[in-house]
């Protein structure tokens, strides 16, 4: 047998090798090798499969060549070919850039193309260069790959297979690296945005684990950065807000990317709470679990802002019901004062039926009943009217507003004979129920009907009629309605009314409508007016059914 040729050895060699060569390579720019390291090791692969060949390998950067790696080049040489700019004559690489096609040039001597960077080679001992461009997957110049030799010199078949392979090679290893860099570049714009951001934020993961927290989010409550990371998000929030708080994050991964916020209460390090109002969406993620990234904005001040404000309304409505109690004085001593008066003539007349020679005592049992039923009338007046004056928080119940209804009519029942109007309930019944204020809802309709009977006062020639009609309606709402055939209301005074202050009465304060809006709001409902045909005003609300 004989020994295989040097050759035919290097080349088996050479075949037998590059497979891990390359996985070398590849192994580098996984492992984040920095891209020189990873230029100069193709070069060496380079070298180390064709003897006495110099490597170069150069980055195309707009129209100049970019040292990339030469590991065995003179580094004046290298230094001085740093940043030369390509063209149809510019040495080998710099042609082939241009050209994106291979330059070979046998003789740097005598050839045309080195005209300008002759003198730069051969005082190294330069004499021949082989450039061939290294693409990116989308077929543009990023590098040019050189085989310099120390004597003129053209390449045979197998060098060129050299250079196929390790150009490839090159364009994957440059093209992953600039992808990388890029990637990078944004992360750590993205990171900057997150943790520069004036706003609160934080990214939790399915377990509700905080994952992420910028150091303002962190620091509103008390934490730095590194302590809430690995926490569950459900600790920082008030204990009795964790239910809501985990409903609403757990929504958010169900349809992903559907948008949810929520407004509740979270805990700070020091135990205070404080309210925030925040949103979040849920974050696909390639080949890992979703994320929920949440923005937090701190609401307190507002929070204690309506809170303030409720106050005030609730002092209001007091006032205002005072006020209107007082204006009802007159009419509530009439209403008082009639079952007083029919319990002392009862009594009396009991008193004479006794005293006869054969007492009627049938008679007797019967005018007491009467009595006790006056009695019950006189105080229910009274329990109406201290419920009225009394100043209690506002309490939500199940209610029937037809009861509402008949508390206040109770009130104004001597209001309306004086004015000789023709009072008609047309009240729905059974009616849904309400969650409301009783006390709340009684002072509404009581200054519905108190502006009807006003607002008939004055009103000659025509029939004074006041109608309350409640009703279901749409399924979901029960409305009442105050329909009167007082004066009636301009079209442009239709919203107006319900402005503070607004008034066309001498002693009137002009706040019974806009508390009265106010307290249906709160309620989750609706109060509107409008024209009554043909004389006088609607004026209704709604209130969503329980
Ligand atoms: N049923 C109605 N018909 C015609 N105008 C009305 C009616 N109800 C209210 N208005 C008009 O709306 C205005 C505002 O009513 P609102 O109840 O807010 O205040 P007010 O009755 O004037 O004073 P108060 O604060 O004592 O109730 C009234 O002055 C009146 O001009
Ligand atoms: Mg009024």
């Amino acid at each position: 047998m004989t020994a295989p040729s040097d050759t035919t050895a290097q080349e088996r060699d050479a075949k037998s090798s590059y497979v891990s060569p390359e996985g070398r390579i590849l192994e580098m720019v996984a492992r984040g090798t920095s891209l020189s390291r990873v230029l100069d090791g193709l070069c060496r692969l380079v070298e180390e499969q064709a003897p006495g060949v110099l490597v170069s390998i150069l980055l195309l950067d707009g129209d100049r060549l970019r040292h990339g790696g030469a590991p065995s080049l003179p580094k004046a040489y290298t230094d001085a070919i740093d940043g030369a700019v390509i063209g149809p004559t510019a040495g080998s690489c710099g042609t082939a850039a241009y050209r994106a096609q291979q330059v070979i040039v046998a003789d740097i001597a005598t050839d045309p193309l080195w005209a300008d960077y002759r003198d730069l080679a051969l005082p190294h001992g330069l004499r021949a260069c082989w450039s061939t461009p290294i693409f990116s997957p989308d077929g543009a110049v990023i590098a040019t790959l050189a085989m310099y030799f120390r004597e003129p010199r053209s390449p045979s078949p197998r060098d060129q297979r050299i250079v196929e392979q390790i150009t490839h090679l090159a364009g994957i290893a440059i093209q992953r690296k600039r992808d990388e860099d890029k990637l990078r570049d944004s992360e750590d714009q993205w990171r900057a945005v997150f943790e520069n951001n004036p706003i609160m934020s934080f990214v939790v993961d399915v377990a509700g684990i905080v994952v992420s927290a910028n150091p303002r989010g962190a620091e509103q409550l008390g934490y730095t950065v590194d302590e809430l990371i690995g926490r569950s998000l459900l600790d920082l929030f008030y204990e009795a807000d964790r239910e809501a708080a985990q409903t609403h994050v757990a929504a958010c991964f169900e349809p992903l990317g559907h948008g949810r916020s929520w407004e509740l209460r979270k805990v700070r390090k020091d135990g205070t709470f404080v309210y925030v109002r925040e949103t979040a969406r849920a974050i696909r993620r390639t080949g890992r679990e979703p994320v929920v990234l949440v923005v937090c904005e701190d609401i307190s001040e507002r929070k204690r802002a309506e809170d303030a404000l409720h106050r005030a309304q609730a002092e209001l409505a007091h006032v205002t019901r005072l006020t209107t109690l007082g204006q009802l004085a007159a009419s509530i001593a009439h209403e008082v004062n009639q079952p007083l008066a029919a319990i002392v003539a009862d009594a009396n007349a009991s008193l004479n039926w006794l005293a006869a020679a054969k007492p009627e005592l049938e008679r007797v049992r019967e005018t007491l009943v009467a009595i006790a039923t006056d009695g019950h009338r006189a105080a229910d007046v009274i329990q109406r009217i201290r419920q009225l004056a009394t100043k209690t928080e506002p309490g939500k119940a199940q209610l029937d507003v037809n009861d509402v209804v008949r508390d206040v009519v109770g009130l104004v029942r001597a209001e309306v004979a004086r004015y000789e109007i023709t009072l008609t309930l047309e009240s729905a019944s059974p009616l849904p129920s309400v969650v409301g204020d009783r006390i709340q809802l009684q002072q509404v309709v009581l200054n519905l009907v108190m502006n009807a009977i006003e607002a008939m006062a004055s009103v000659t020639g025509r029939p004074r009629k006041l109608v309350i009609r409640s009703e279901r309606h749409d399924d979901d709402v029960v409305r009442v309605a105050v329909h009167d055939t007082g004066v009636g209301l301009q079209a442009s005074d239709v919203d107006r009314v319900f402005s503070a202050f607004f008034t066309t009465k001498p002693g009137g304060m002009g706040m019974g409508l806009s508390i009265s809006r106010s307290i249906i709001e709160a309620h989750g409902g609706r109060l509107w007016a409008a024209p009554n045909e043909p004389h006088g005003a609607i004026f209704q609300f709604s209130l969503p059914v329980a």
